[in-house]
């Protein structure tokens, strides 16, 4: 081989980061309260968003959109809305779960300073969508695939994701000016962190711990 490292397009590879992919899984984890307040730089931001277009979908319709929020105004309004459905939710629990919910903290809204909503479009591709005629929900899974390559991206780049669903559908619509028929799937918080816990919060706080693989695999028949 010469020292000449061939181009080999979209595809060309990146010197840094590197990690390797499994390493990149076991090392994902949902962020709260691990944001620095340190902005994720605009090349980093790039870069993992690449990979969250590069997902598959189906019929290759890419059916996702990024809008990147930093817009402190915007943050707070969110995360004041965000903080609501977090009451809505404490106070519909039994006594005892309320108690181990009430430590957990759910989103990283401000302190990440950038969100990403992943958006869907269930129009992109038109009428005739290979793949998507029998099974509606492929559309949604393809963008929740756009997501988890931007995780796994971000982990990489070592930033930090968070995943933020406490919201009302058509208030995150109206403040993004999302067009109908678009829908918002995910708010993303991403930014620097001071570390990645080991352990899902979830499962630190008592909340849920995470099943052995053995449960959740089955053969021939479920
Ligand atoms: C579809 C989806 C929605 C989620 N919504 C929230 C949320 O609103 N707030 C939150 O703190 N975590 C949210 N999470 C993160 C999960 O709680 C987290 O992934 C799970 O507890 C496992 O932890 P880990 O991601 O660190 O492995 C969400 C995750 C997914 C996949």
């Amino acid at each position: 081989m010469s020292g000449q490292t061939p181009s080999t397009g979209d595809a060309e590879k990146t010197t840094d980061p590197v990690m390797g992919v499994y390493e990149a899984i076991r090392r994902r984890r949902d962020v709260r309260a691990e944001f620095t307040g340190e902005l994720v730089e605009d090349r980093v931001l790039e870069r993992i968003l690449t990979a969250a277009h590069q997902a598959p979908s189906v019929g290759n319709t890419q059916p996702w959109d990024f809008v990147v929020v930093r817009d402190r105004d915007t943050l707070g309004t969110f995360a004041a809305h965000v903080a609501e459905a977090r009451a809505r939710f404490a106070e519909s629990l039994p006594a005892d779960r309320r108690e181990t919910f009430d430590p957990i903290k759910i989103e990283g809204i401000e302190e990440s300073g950038t969100g990403v909503v992943v958006t869907y479009d269930p129009a992109r591709g038109g009428t005739h969508i290979l793949g998507r005629h029998t099974v509606e929900d492929t559309g949604l899974l393809s963008a929740a695939l756009a997501i988890e390559n931007l995780w796994l991206a971000a982990v990489a780049e070592d930033v930090g994701v968070g995943w933020v669903s406490f919201y009302d559908e058509a208030v995150l619509t109206a403040l993004l000016e999302i067009p109908s028929p678009v829908r918002p799937v995910a708010w993303l918080c991403v930014g620097r962190v001071s570390r990645f816990q080991q352990t899902p919060d979830l499962e630190r706080f008592g909340w849920r711990g995470r099943r052995p693989l053995a449960d959740a695999l089955h053969h021939e028949k479920f």
